[in-house]
């Protein structure tokens, strides 16, 4: 083949088609396999759209041996024409199935190693491996197309957001603590020996700053930083959809969230039901223990607290008579679960703080793992409208632990039963406060720059744990995918939070700096969200794992396999920084 230097590509291998019957085309591309049979060589050469097949033959004999030189993962340029497929060797399953190239030339770009795993989905080499040759790991079409999504997710988010007059505007990386409950990200000062920069958690402060500077609609596709525990929806840095405006109630969040929720989502053809639906707190709480739920499973936690009252049980009534509650789920279907598999959810529900599970099922007569009276048996098995198939889950505790219990169960046993596609929900008026059992001391549910609703400020000093916020969450198939709030816009109502919060002068001047004051300098009402970018390109994704769609991420214990980051530093960087390692 002619110099490639001189050859343009015609086309991406992954996009040929029948309508290229008889073209001439230059390729370039990875191989992905190639199969030797002699007097033939079939080559599947991989780009970012899909693959190719090639065929090389004895009809350029010379051609034939050169291309039996080819490995996988070796980097080419094909030139050759396009024709269509035997009726027998026509591949459905592939999107150029119905083509192959004859090749007339072709040259080795470079070479490769043979490489550390198979380059095709589904995978089978282990995460650490992958992470370790991450950049092989991306050549494989789910992960080219989870980073497209991303790329799309982004576009859409962008346009939409543009389209209805925001302004992306950028905010530091070296900064202060931002007050988000997670640890920070400290840059250590070389200038000012002992100081340090804190990576932002979250832009709040700065597009709160935004609003005060009369921007009125800002958002920005940002990176955030935490030093928390890890998880499968959690990465020390990720992305957000950060947004606020000014002069706006909830609704025109919601309304705006909405509709670009539906925006995105349309990018894998779903269509999102606009308005989302609303659940507050307390109901998310009651009928799903969590405020997280998944409504894709549709049963519901059932309140068995007055039923409960006339137990004769003497392990019911001693919960209810100190204040406690009983709840019950009921699993369809589930009758049928082994002695040692309800034994399993027993310990699970130990280990998650309850006493133990109560279990009922009906066969004949009622069987439970509680001495029961029949009349009390089934007094509790028509509330849960229980059929003869059915099992009955029940937790007589504190309602702060028999929720969560059977909220884990829910999930647990009914994730088999939820319909298919997304289900989207706001959760509303959250808590503005709770106890920290750690700090001994009242805390933002949220962040401090949260409104309470104005209905609940006189309760601010009697009874401050029961004041609600203007704040809310937006869920999808139980992942919280986005949070936000309208803010606190006057000076004096946010210094008394900050007081409620204990907050000493020092400490707000510390934590908070040139915030307070910039209220006071004509702040208008404003409030805003932030979005989970990543979870959201998961879901689109349809993978479990932020991971999956994160280029370059790290590991669960926060280490990067493909750097080696974080690493050590020499004694040299230290001494400049002014710093010195602990023994
Ligand atoms: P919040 O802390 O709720 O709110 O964060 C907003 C959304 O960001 C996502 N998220 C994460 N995603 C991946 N890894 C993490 N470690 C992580 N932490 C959070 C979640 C979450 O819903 N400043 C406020 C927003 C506001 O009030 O406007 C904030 O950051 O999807």
């Amino acid at each position: 083949m002619s110099d490639p230097q001189n050859r343009s590509r015609t086309t991406h291998c992954g996009l040929l088609r029948p309508e290229h019957e008889g073209r001439e085309v230059t390729l370039f591309g990875w191989v992905q396999r190639q199969r030797d049979m002699g007097h033939l060589l079939f080559v599947d050469l991989r780009d970012r759209e899909g693959i190719a097949q090639i065929v090389f033959s004895t009809a350029k004999p010379e051609l034939l041996e050169a291309a039996k030189k080819l490995r996988p993962e070796y980097v080419v340029a094909v030139s050759g024409v396009v024709r269509r497929r035997e009726p027998n060797a026509v591949n459905a399953e592939m999107a150029t199935g119905e083509v192959e190239v004859e090749a007339g030339g072709f040259e080795i770009l470079n070479v490769s190693k043979v490489p550390p795993f198979q380059i095709a989905d589904p995978v089978q080499a282990s995460e650490e491996l992958r992470m370790k040759y991450r950049y092989i790991d991306l050549r494989r079409p789910s992960k080219q197309h989870a980073l497209r999504l991303r790329h799309e997710a982004a576009l859409r988010t962008r346009n939409y957001l543009s389209g209805r007059g925001f302004l992306e505007i950028e905010t530091p990386f070296l900064t202060k603590s931002t007050p988000e409950g997670a640890r920070d990200y400290l840059v250590p000062s070389r200038i000012y020996k002992g100081r340090f920069y804190a990576l932002p958690q979250s832009p709040q402060i700065f597009k709160q700053t935004l609003m005060i500077s009369g921007f009125d609609r800002y958002f920005q596709i940002v990176r955030c930083f935490r030093d928390e525990d890890l998880r499968s929806e959690r990465q020390p840095e990720f992305t957000q959809i950060d947004i606020e405006m000014s002069f706006v109630d909830r609704e025109d969040i919601f309304s705006l969230v909405d509709g670009m929720l539906a925006s995105v989502f349309e990018i894998i053809g779903e269509k999102v039901e606009t308005p989302v639906p609303r659940l507050t707190f307390p109901e998310s709480m009651d009928k799903y223990g969590t405020d997280k739920p998944d409504l894709r499973i549709k049963a519901e936690i059932t309140d068995l607290t007055a039923e409960a009252s006339t137990s004769r049980s003497e392990v019911i009534r001693k919960v209810i008579d100190a204040g406690g509650t009983l709840r019950g789920l009921r699993v369809p279907r589930a009758a049928g679960l082994s002695r040692s598999h309800l034994d399993k959810i027993g310990q699970k529900a130990q280990e998650l703080g309850a006493k133990g599970v109560i279990w009922l099922k009906k066969q004949d007569e009622f069987r439970s793992s509680l001495k029961l009276e029949e009349a009390e048996a089934r007094l509790i098995w028509e509330k849960m409208k229980a059929r003869d198939e059915d099992l009955v889950l029940l937790v007589a505790d504190r309602r702060e632990i028999a929720l969560p219990v059977l909220s884990h169960f829910r999930k647990e046993l009914l994730q088999g039963q939820a319909e298919k596609g997304f289900s989207f929900v706001w959760v509303t008026d959250f808590p503005l406060f709770e106890w920290s059992d750690e700090e001994k001391r009242i805390v933002s549910v949220h962040h401090p720059f949260t409104s309470p609703l104005a209905d609940d400020i006189p309760l601010l000093d009697s009874e401050p744990l029961r004041v609600r916020a203007r704040a809310y969450d937006i869920v999808c198939n139980g992942y919280e995918i986005g949070g936000g709030s309208v803010r606190i816009h006057d000076f004096a109502l946010q210094r008394r939070i900050f007081d409620i919060l204990g907050l000493g002068e020092k400490e707000i001047e510390e934590k908070f700096g040139y915030f307070l004051e910039a209220l006071g300098y004509g702040t208008p009402p404003h409030g805003g969200i932030a979005m989970g970018f990543d979870r959201i390109v998961m879901l689109l994704a349809g993978e479990e794992s932020i991971r999956e769609v994160i280029p370059f991420p790290k590991t669960t214990s926060a280490l990067c396999l493909l750097t080696g980051s974080p690493a050590e530093v020499s004694e040299r960087q230290l001494d400049e920084l002014g710093l010195k390692l602990k023994k």
